[in-house]
């Protein structure tokens, strides 16, 4: 009798493939990025992410709304400051945009949701880079890490469970706990962006938050060819006090993901990227795959590579659908 292995009988029916798949997607594990604009009134679309906006505060409070009742496990914050400086203010001022609108949700939501916060200069300095920069114009790693403390203590004080230091300085992990210990702030998460390559794909991301940068990022993001050297961040990270690591972009790197699930001890994220965001959107834009389903492929294989939690801003649509 051939063939006497039939695989195929485990997928006869929609029924028996779901009693037998092996990879599931709750709407717990997935986190949305949402970005705020200071002194918008109404939410303000991006044209290289269709569908995501800029929100105003007004609008950022009821989509924030909308997410977590759709069921979302978190929210990740970036602002767009009106003003942007050599220095990055913006992100340090308890009154700059993303620590006002961590209060609006944090007085709106209270713990109902996991509140995180982008931990980063870029989206504040007028150059664009990560941190701030020496006379020459090159990143100063040392002078950024104290900036970084200070951005955390305000965005713990403005009510972010979770920092998400995105900025890849050496020592930013170590830095921030010292911070945060030091004015008290023992509870408060840090969700290290451990592995954070030098990708082409954060380009709509740069469109969403108005960025100025010239250049690149490759003097503190990682070589796209690194694995090992991706071991080596979260080590590191993790030493420095993380309680979660992410890699980050997700689809192009489902190996680092799987490598990473597979050696530490400590909640897994991968961040679905802007690109991603957008080449999917295209693809099915143009009628070439169908959306609801490319979406759903493309979270269940990041959580099949080894994610625990997944960055993406299909987060509330996709939870919708899950649910
Ligand atoms: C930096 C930061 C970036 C993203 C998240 N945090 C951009 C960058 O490193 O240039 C990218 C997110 C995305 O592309 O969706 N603060």
């Amino acid at each position: 009798m051939f063939p006497a292995q039939r695989p195929r009988r485990l997928r006869t029916s929609a029924a028996m493939r779901r009693m037998v798949a092996e990879t599931t997607v709750r709407p717990s594990q997935l986190v949305l990025p949402m970005f705020v604009k200071e002194g918008a009134t109404e939410p303000v679309p991006i044209a290289t992410m269709p569908g995501v906006v800029q929100h105003s505060r007004d609008s950022l409070r009821k989509a924030a709304v909308e997410a977590v009742q759709a069921g979302v496990g978190g929210l990740m914050l970036f602002g767009v400051p009106e003003h942007k400086d050599a220095v990055g203010s913006g992100g340090v001022d308890p009154d700059g945009v993303l620590n006002v609108a961590l209060r609006d949700l944090r007085s709106e939501l209270g713990d109902e949701t996991v509140l995180m916060s982008d931990l980063c200069l870029d989206e504040f300095t007028d150059h664009g880079h990560c941190g701030v920069l020496t006379p020459d114009g090159r990143v100063d790693n040392d002078a950024t890490l104290e900036a970084y403390g200070r951005m955390a203590v305000a965005q713990a004080e403005a009510g972010a469970h979770v920092l998400g230091p995105s900025g890849m300085m050496d020592g930013q992990v170590g830095a921030i706990r010292d911070a945060l210990e030091a004015e008290g702030h023992t509870d408060t998460g840090i969700l290290a962006y451990a592995v954070k390559y030098a990708s082409v794909f954060f380009g709509p991301f740069r469109d969403a938050v108005e960025s100025s940068l010239e250049g690149d990022r490759r003097t503190y993001q990682q070589d796209p060819a690194n694995l090992r050297e991706a071991m080596r961040e979260v080590r590191l990270d993790l030493d420095e006090g993380a309680d979660m690591v992410m890699v980050k972009p997700a689809m192009l790197y489902l190996d680092v993901v799987r490598a990473v699930a597979e050696t530490s001890d400590v909640p897994v994220a991968a961040y679905q990227i802007s690109g991603e965001y957008a080449m999917i959107s295209s693809a099915a834009a143009a009628g070439w795959c169908d959306r609801r389903t490319a979406i759903l492929e493309s979270l269940t294989s990041i959580r099949r590579a080894g994610a625990d939690i997944v960055l993406t801003y299909w987060a509330a649509e996709a939870a919708a659908w899950l649910r």
